[in-house]
């Protein structure tokens, strides 16, 4: 089970995906995912809700078997050598199987010593996890009285005593408020540091920007887009503008405007008072305001902002999160998602 000596060679695959597919009921959740994930680094897959991230990181985790396709762990088939890769990896949400009536601390013992720690150091790690996670007022508590943000902290808290070379981290930061968020994006840098690779899913652009190396944009169960953020950024502009007008009827006008001076294609909001496009650089906007000075029209709002989720999503995909997250938020959808 400790895997964690493995040293992460610079090059090595800790993760090779291709071809995976998983159909559930007539509903292709993933459908044909192809991933590559260097050891060491931290890989981000991005993808708004039902996209088929949990499902693709179940596979790779030996959860749930592909349909079709196959995967390899640091070389190792994810269904040929499943005994294999279990122990080279770990997943958030294998602690949550522990008593829920026992306390962080006994957890977190527990924990240390069915990876072979001694009673004391199996103590002494307890500690220093809790301390480290900002649980130390909370460690008597059992564990049913944790809320979800403590909870998630325990979880990973656990996945460091092992500390496997490839981490799966499931939405690691979602509905954590933004101090505990910055917390876990340390702890998850210190895990790379220390040799871990680490494949996180995310819905948020920031997030991957934070942490991620290279990021996967996933979309109804395809890789629609890959590679660092810097070139996913620059491939829907770095910046992006929002403008409303004064006057409804100028908004055609404003926005042959916008896309002459920016050189860009824009949206209108679907409800028709919003123009929104890309941006290369920030400072493009004071030209775009003497043109639109120059042509008489009045502004209601106009901002310039880093590009959201929603917004490289409608650059790539040609639609936006919402009109996809509604289809999907009809199912049920597990709060707080942790467990995989
Ligand atoms: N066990 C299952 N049985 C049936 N359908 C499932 C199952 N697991 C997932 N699905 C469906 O597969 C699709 C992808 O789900 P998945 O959980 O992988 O998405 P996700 O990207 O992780 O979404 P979220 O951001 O909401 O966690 C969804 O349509 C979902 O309803
Ligand atoms: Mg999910």
């Amino acid at each position: 089970m400790n895997g964690g000596q493995r040293s992460a060679n610079k090059g090595e695959w800790a993760v090779e995906a291709e071809g995976l597919i998983k159909t559930f009921g007539n509903n292709r959740a993933v459908d044909g995912v192809n991933l590559n994930v260097r050891a060491g680094t931290i890989y981000g897959v991005l993808g708004p809700n039902g996209a088929g991230k949990t499902t693709t990181i179940r596979m790779l985790a030996t959860l749930l078997r592909p349909d079709n396709g196959s995967a390899r762990i640091f070389g190792h088939d994810v269904v040929k050598e499943s005994q294999v890769v279990r122990q080279l990896i770990g997943v958030t949400g294998q602690y949550a199987s522990v008593d829920e009536s026992l306390s962080a601390t006994e957890n977190l013992i527990i924990f240390s010593r069915l990876l072979g720690l001694s009673r004391k150091e199996a103590k002494q790690k307890a500690v220093e996890l809790l301390e480290e996670f900002g649980l130390t007022e909370a460690a008597k508590r059992p564990l049913k009285n944790f809320s979800g943000g403590m909870r998630r902290r325990l979880d990973l808290a656990a996945s460091l005593i092992a500390q496997p070379p490839l981490i799966f981290l499931d939405e690691p930061t979602t509905g954590l408020d933004p101090r505990t968020r910055n917390q876990m994006w340390d702890t998850i840098r210190r895990l790379v540091k220390s040799g871990s690779t680490v494949l996180l899913t995310t819905q948020y652009l920031q997030e991957a920007d934070e942490l991620a190396d290279r990021v996967a944009v996933i979309d109804r169960g395809r890789v629609v887009a890959e590679g660092t953020v810097d070139e996913l950024k620059a491939s829907i502009g770095s910046s992006s503008l929002q403008l409303r007008t004064k006057n409804l009827q100028d908004i055609t006008n404003a926005r042959h405007i916008v896309e002459k001076v920016l050189n860009v294609q824009s949206n209108v909001s679907s409800e028709g008072g919003k123009i929104t496009a890309p941006m290369a650089e920030a400072d493009r906007v004071t030209d775009l305001l003497i043109a639109l000075r120059e042509a008489g029209i009045n502004l209601a709002e106009l901002s310039v902002q880093k590009p959201t989720l929603d917004e490289v999503f409608l650059t790539i995909t040609g639609h936006s999160v919402e009109e996809h997250a509604s289809k999907e938020f009809t199912e049920s959808k597990k709060v707080g998602e942790v467990s995989i």
